[in-house]
């Protein structure tokens, strides 16, 4: 099977190489998906998941891209609740071959059952953004109505997911990005929008959550507008300075079935609405993993057209 793969981690994006893989092999509660759309997340290369195994040794050549929207083809001894045929969204494990392939071994509880009218180019651009935003902001930071969230990568994959689910919730919601960021965030439902290169940080003021996809200066810039009582959630890195009086959280997303089916039928209802930036070819990924200043929203890569033809 056709499959992006990557073997020298000095390589960086220039080792994504699209080989010929063999057929993945279904263990225990596992589905094979037929992949028909691939998400994945511009730093992965760098995860240590990218390149061992759960027990640390070396698992190259590996199948990167953890997001995957398909058809089920095959079940894995003793699975239960998906069936042959039925279409499947959901997150990949970190520790094996991913998503950029035509075919994959995914453990059924990672799924979730995708309705006949999501497209699963969309739905491939749902599943790290949206389970990482919800667990980030209810989960982690116990967002409520009322209180004021700072969304920094308002415009990214996940930040672009969080601000319309805080704003659902009835929170205030403050964005943060570059100035071509703007618009794309007030149309989502941010309430102000912060250019962080020309805007004053410190102009927010007090805010309860602070939801980070940046990290960096702008995390350890942001620790003093946590509100007492409030929280930080750092998604890139753990942080290292701590707000005053409140708490600072970085987490890992974990696969949620229930939560997952709770989103697409948010999707169905219109009332999320994941930003898809490209749909790219699978001989593309490398490219797509490089650009340098990419589209808003997440960037998907098209393994197989809804009739299953590569
Ligand atoms: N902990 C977890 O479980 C978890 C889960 C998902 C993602 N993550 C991490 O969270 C981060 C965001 O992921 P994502 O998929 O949302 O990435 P993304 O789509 O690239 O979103 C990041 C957004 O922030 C903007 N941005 C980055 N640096 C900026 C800066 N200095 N000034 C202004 N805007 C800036 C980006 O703009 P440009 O595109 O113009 O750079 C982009 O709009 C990544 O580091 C990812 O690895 C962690």
């Amino acid at each position: 099977m056709r499959a992006i793969t990557v073997r020298d981690r000095d390589a960086g994006v220039g080792g994504l190489t699209l080989t010929d893989m063999p057929y993945p092999h279904a263990a225990e509660n596992d589905v094979i998906v037929h992949v028909h759309a691939a998400g994945f997340t511009p730093g992965e290369l760098d995860w240590p998941g990218t390149w061992s195994d759960r027990a640390g040794r070396d698992r190259t050549p590996s199948i990167p891209g953890h997001e995957l929207s398909g058809t089920v083809v095959e079940l894995g001894y003793g699975t239960t609740g998906l069936t042959v045929g039925q279409r499947v969204f959901g997150l990949t494990d970190w520790a094996r071959n991913g998503s950029l392939a035509e075919y994959t071994a995914v453990e059924a509880r990672n799924l979730a059952p995708l309705a006949a009218d999501i497209d699963h180019t969309v739905a491939a651009a749902l599943p790290i953004s949206g389970l990482t935003a919800w667990q980030g902001l209810f989960d982690h930071a116990h967002l409520t109505t009322g209180q004021t969230v700072l969304v920094h990568g308002a415009a990214g994959g996940v930040g672009s997911i969080a601000v319309q689910l805080a704003r659902e919730v009835g929170a205030r919601v403050i964005g943060t990005g570059r100035a071509d960021d703007r618009d794309v965030a007030l149309g989502l439902g941010a309430q102000t929008f912060l250019d962080l290169d020309t805007d004053d940080l410190r102009h927010v003021g007090e805010v309860d959550v602070v939801f980070d996809a940046i990290g960096g200066d702008i995390l350890k810039r942001s620790t003093e507008l946590v509100r007492p009582g409030g929280t930080l959630v750092s998604l890139t890195m753990p942080p290292t300075v701590q707000p005053k009086d409140g708490r600072a959280i970085f987490f890992v997303v974990e696969p949620d079935r229930t939560r997952l089916t709770d989103l697409a039928q948010r999707l169905r209802a219109g009332r999320l609405n994941p930003i898809v930036g490209a749909v790219l070819p699978l001989s593309e990924t490398a490219s797509a993993f490089a650009r340098h200043r990419r589209t808003p929203g997440k960037t998907i890569i098209q393994v197989a057209d809804e009739l299953g033809t590569p």
